[in-house]
């Protein structure tokens, strides 16, 4: 395992039965406190957002705010929210998705991407990859190219790389740490 890697999962809290009894909650807060272990996490990302071409960086609410938006300056491009329905003033594109029990919405302003955009995709984690999903379906009917996925860390034992690999169709989905 590389230093960064070491630094990183060094820095996540597991809190067992959050936020429901059975699930291993994975706390990042420890990470962001340790400015060390945030700026290696923020150039890590940033480095893939210049491998791949990116133009613009889309943050998933609410985590992937917190990581994406210093991606962006880093990496010197415009940062695009992704927010949960309801949230945003301006003319939106909307896609739902299923969660475990139920269904949600997330939105983006239509005006913020374009045909000329590659958009990588920046959350904290992976699970079932529903989030991502839609997030990549939303930037398509934007009009705009998804140049790929970076996730702080990917959760291997619920298969969100084998739902995500054909909706990416070749763009690259990348995880610092699986767990
Ligand atoms: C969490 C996490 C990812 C998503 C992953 O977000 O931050 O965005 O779940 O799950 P999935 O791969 O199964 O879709 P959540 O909306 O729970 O919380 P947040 O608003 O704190 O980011
Ligand atoms: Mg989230």
């Amino acid at each position: 395992m590389t230093d960064i890697r070491e630094l990183l999962l060094s820095r996540i809290r597991d809190v067992a039965d959050y936020p429901e009894p059975g699930v291993m909650f994975k706390d990042i807060t420890p990470l962001l406190a340790d400015p060390a272990a945030f700026t290696a996490l923020t150039d890590a990302l940033a480095e893939i957002a210049e491998r791949t071409r990116a133009t613009k960086v889309v943050g998933l609410e609410a985590r992937g705010f917190i990581l994406g938006a210093p991606v962006a300056v880093r990496a010197g491009l415009g940062f695009i929210p992704v927010r949960k329905a309801g949230k945003l003033p301006g003319a939106t594109l909307g896609q739902a998705y299923d969660l475990e029990y139920g269904s949600a919405e997330i939105e983006v302003h239509a005006e913020d991407l374009s045909a000329d955009d590659r958009v990588l995709v920046v959350d904290d984690v992976l699970a079932t990859g529903g989030t991502a999903e839609a997030s990549v379906q939303l930037i398509r009917r934007a009009g705009a190219e998804v140049a790929g996925l970076a996730v702080l860390m990917e959760l291997g034992f619920l298969s969100g790389r084998a739902r995500l690999e054909p909706v990416l169709k070749g763009a690259p989905l990348q995880a610092l740490l699986t767990v």
